[in-house]
């Protein structure tokens, strides 16, 4: 008997397998850093990628037999799954109609001001039975996975009160036992205040902090905040944060989206993993970032989904050394996409990111954003057996292709997926 691992699935001959393989979150990242293993091989194991390199020395150093699955990916390419580090998958409703009044110039805080915004989809999320929430989300998720992402944070926020909040998460948690990609709960109260606090916003954060929170927290990783203008200031950010931090959820936030607030420093001050949005970021605040490792998440989808013509500005970033991932935002509000591949286009067409840039940022770097670079992002032994097929062989496609889902096959823990087409 050889003592070289059984292959259940071997993955082999693609034009070039894009490892991005190294140690945690990469800044500035260059061609070098995509780890390409040109006419390379991915052999798994159970749910772990055992053997990864060019074809011939991966056939030698596993076993390939009659149970193993082969896959031919000649003229294909291969790469990690997608990690989607920043969502809002599950709400009732969309707010499709707002975004036709954005496109004809009316400004996202004006449309709040109306009664439309956050508020409008707390109120459709409210009204929603757990099933219809449920079926909303995995509709979505179905989507994501079909569109490459094998990892996926997920936010509550819709929710505003303990109840909602908390059936948010049930369901959120539901959802990734039952299919087939890993989900990363987020804790959102402090999304917006709900109506019912009109004119006592001290009043909700009391609640957030000494009820919701020690509940949530049981269900949750992360806490988040919308540190805005209008929303939340700097200083209730910091006590929804440490708070959720007392409790063992990992801070994380919004910042520096529409008004700078300090929200940089504010996430190297608490520890976040991430800071989200970053628009208006300055360069203290990216080097309090880089200084406190707290990786910087930007989310394209906005530009498109507030029609604003606005995007952050990469080169802070670079200057700063700092790790930027991508994330869809995916939300009824702002950005309503499922699909990193898109948010790739957008990077590298708007924000004039570079291809290796936009690759850490869907994979390598947006698993450290949610806490999972010992597991997902790259190709490596050891690693989970996230990893997809491509029918293109170049890391730029992908991109360039803009609008069209180029992925053929989807394995997540091991599992081939059911092929699309
Ligand atoms: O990330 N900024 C706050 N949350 C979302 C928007 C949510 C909504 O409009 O429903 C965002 O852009
Ligand atoms: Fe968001």
């Amino acid at each position: 008997m050889s003592d070289r691992p059984h292959a259940d699935l071997l993955i082999e001959n693609a034009d070039r397998v894009v490892t991005l393989a190294g140690n945690g979150p990469v800044a500035n990242a260059g061609w070098d850093d995509l780890g390409i293993i040109e006419h390379g091989s991915v052999a798994i194991a159970g749910e772990t990628i055992t053997a990864v390199g060019r074809a011939a020395a991966v056939r030698e150093a596993v076993t390939v037999t009659g149970e193993s699955c082969v896959i031919d990916a000649r003229g294909r390419m291969v790469t990690p799954g997608f990690v989607d580090p920043h969502t809002h998958f599950l709400f009732a409703g969309n707010r499709a109609e707002e975004y036709g009044m954005r496109v004809e110039g009316v400004p996202y805080q004006k449309i709040r001001e109306q009664g439309g915004g956050i508020r409008s989809t707390v109120r459709a999320f409210r009204e929603a039975t757990d099933d219809e929430l449920a079926d909303a989300g995995r509709a979505r998720l179905s989507m994501m996975l079909r569109a490459g992402t094998t990892t996926v944070e997920g936010k509550s926020g819709y929710g505003l009160s303990m109840a909602d909040e908390i059936r948010a998460l049930r369901i959120i948690r539901k959802l990734g036992e039952e299919m087939p990609l890993s989900i990363v709960p987020t804790f959102l109260g402090a999304h917006d205040i709900p109506p019912e606090f009109d004119g006592d916003r001290a009043g909700y954060i009391d609640l957030l902090v000494h009820k919701m929170i020690p509940e949530a927290s049981g269900l949750a990783v992360f806490c988040d905040v919308f540190c805005e203008q209008g929303y939340f200031d700097r200083e209730e950010s910091k006590r929804i944060l440490l708070a959720g931090r007392d409790h063992g959820m990992i801070p994380k936030l919004h910042a520096e989206e529409f008004v700078p607030m300090g929200g940089g420093e504010l996430a190297a001050e608490v520890g976040a993993v991430s800071a989200d949005h970053l628009l208006v970021i300055t360069d203290e605040g990216v080097a309090a970032m880089a200084k406190g490792g707290v990786i910087g998440v930007l989310l394209p989808g906005t530009t498109i989904g507030l029609a604003s013509g606005r995007w952050a500005d990469i080169e802070k970033f670079r200057r700063g050394g700092l790790p930027v991932a991508l994330a869809t935002d995916c939300n009824p509000g702002s950005s309503y996409t499922v699909s990193q591949a898109a948010v790739m286009s957008l990077a590298c067409s708007l924000l004039k990111m570079t291809v290796p840039e936009a690759w850490a940022g869907v994979t390598r770097n947006a698993a450290a954003a949610i806490g999972l670079q010992e597991r997902v992002g790259t190709l490596e032994t050891g690693k989970n057996a996230d990893c997809l097929v491509f029918s293109e062989n170049h890391p730029a496609a992908v991109p360039y292709r803009f609008g069209q889902n180029l992925v053929d096959f989807v394995v997540r823990d091991g599992n081939l997926l059911p092929s699309f087409d």
